[in-house]
């Protein structure tokens, strides 16, 4: 015997969350030989069930990436026989006790260590850690909890949230999970900016005019309206995944890439931004829509949202930090369903070239001068990472037609994904599931993190919903409310992304 175990007991099992990323990124990892030698899967959730069930349940969503196909459905065969069920209530020190008798018995004489997964309603987080933290805590080893968002409404409900959760667990137990700090090119962010001497010098007000944080879905709630009404976008996708790509983005270097060096630069940022006012926002709402002779519904058709509702489903924002490196850049952020596109990505535009030299209409060379002269006036460089989908990084340079004129051209030094990385790229939770199991803090969200996020939106989404501001409506599959343009421009920023 001797060693460690780690078993994984995924609250809310049958849940979406669960069953679409959760089980297949355990897998995932199983199969690249990620997981401890000693691991267990245990489902838990009310529904009487089976483990023969869960084993179905799950096998119908797991999936092997396109260059694993050899030994899969062994492999498979072999991870269900590691998943476990055990259902109970909630709330229930009983059902969770149940669960602990379980856990020690595949334990059997290892250090026990012991991650939760709470895939479950926000309103049951904390009935769930009080029973379960009570009862089927680890006694040697670890235990640990993911929880994911929503984190409360704004800063009062969060608050009560974190102090809630401490009741029961310490800080470091806790892994606030912000899916997006999971994606590859995220995570990249960091290594382009301070791993290429041609980036860092460029990252401040003196180079850069703005940067923008794009986030579009082409479908729209489809059925999740229940839970989005209640929150909007603004804190579904701004708050939490446009933030934190944002704090990444601006954070000072780090004294080192350990979790609590990185999240402090986070923090940092985070507390030097200016609040979000109502002026510096549009909201608005996808309606219905036909095209093709095909009906696209409006965001109220959704059975699961209440009638006349006012929750916005696009925003954009323009924000602000205060401090040295960054005065007067706009932040721009655009987030939306029923858009005409899905993609994240986050563009950096930098200022005009200073002089000109281009630009002078008296050194035109052969025919093409004139015309260079109007193109140069708006090609400024801009780096994009398009975090999905075509995962790509980008740099729009100025560069010379061939030919004897002198007629420049806007083109890209482009760094395609698929091109360069063939191999598929892991899912976000592969990776933040990874790091919990090895305490790895540095993509999850620490508390002071958590409430200086909600600090920068919660006056503005009090005001919205005092006033209750009516949202644009916008056809379902377009390009969004005007407004996100009018917003811009006040800012002298246009949209990167319309072309
Ligand atoms: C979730 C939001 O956090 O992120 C959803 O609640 C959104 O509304 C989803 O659809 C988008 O994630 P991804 O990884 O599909 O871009």
């Amino acid at each position: 015997q001797g060693g460690s175990t780690v078993s994984i007991t995924v609250v809310g099992a049958s849940g979406d969350l669960a069953k679409k990323k959760i089980f297949p990124a355990l897998f995932a990892l199983y199969y690249e030989d990620c997981l401890p030698e000693h691991f267990t899967v245990f489902g838990y959730a009310r529904s009487k069930m089976s483990d023969e069930e869960l084993r179905n349940m799950i096998s119908l969503t797991l999936t092997c990436r396109i260059d694993q196909r050899e030994n899969c459905s062994d492999k498979m065969e072999q991870f269900l026989k590691r998943c476990f069920y055990q259902s109970g209530q909630y709330n229930s020190e009983e059902g969770f006790s149940e669960l602990d008798r379980k856990l020690k018995e595949k334990e059997a004489g290892k250090v026990p260590n012991r991650l939760f997964y709470l895939s479950i309603p926000p309103n049951i987080f904390v009935d769930v850690v009080r029973s379960a933290s009570r009862t089927a805590s680890s006694q040697d080893g670890w235990t640990r909890f993911i929880v994911e968002k929503p984190f409360g409404r704004d800063s009062e409900s969060s608050g009560e949230l974190t102090r809630n959760l401490k009741k029961y667990l310490a800080e470091e137990q806790i892994f606030r999970i912000d899916h997006y700090l999971g994606k590859e090119l995220v995570e990249n962010l960091s290594v382009l900016r301070f791993s290429n001497l041609v980036f860092e010098p460029l990252w401040s007000r003196n180079y850069i005019r703005n940067v923008q944080l794009i986030f579009s879905e082409d479908f729209g709630t489809e059925g999740r309206g229940g839970y989005f009404d209640n929150y909007g976008i603004i804190r579904d996708i701004m708050q939490n995944h446009l933030l934190q790509i944002l704090a990444l983005f601006a954070m000072e270097t780090p004294v080192s890439l350990d979790a609590e060096d990185i999240r402090n630069e986070k923090v940092k940022v985070l507390r030097s931004m200016r609040q979000l006012r109502l002026e510096d926002v549009v909201v608005g709402q996808y309606k219905g829509h036909s095209k093709g002779g095909k009906t696209y519904p409006a965001y109220v058709d959704d059975p699961t949202v209440p009638s006349g509702s006012i929750t916005p489903t696009f925003a954009a924002a323009a924000l602000f930090i205060d401090n040295a490196r960054w005065d007067g850049v706009p932040f721009l952020m655009k987030a939306g369903k029923a858009l005409h596109t899905r993609r994240a990505e986050i563009r950096v535009q930098f200022r005009r070239v200073p002089g000109n030299l281009y630009g002078r209409r008296s050194r035109s060379v052969g025919g093409g001068g004139t015309t260079a002269t109007r193109e140069l006036e708006k090609a400024t460089n801009e780096l994009v990472l398009r975090v999905q989908p075509d995962e790509a990084i980008y740099l729009k340079i100025n560069s010379k037609v061939p030919g004897l004129g002198m007629r420049l051209d806007s083109s890209d030094l482009n760094l395609l994904y698929s091109e360069r990385y063939p191999a598929e790229i892991p899912d976000a939770y592969e990776r933040l599931l990874l790091d919990a199991i090895e305490g790895e803090r540095r993509l999850f969200i620490r508390s002071d993190e958590l409430d200086a996020a909600w600090a920068i939106f919660t006056p503005v989404l009090a005001d919205l919903e005092a006033n209750k501001v009516a949202p644009e409506l916008y056809p379902y599959g377009s390009r969004g409310p005007v407004g996100a343009h009018y917003l811009a421009a006040n800012h002298n920023v246009r949209w990167g992304d319309i072309s």
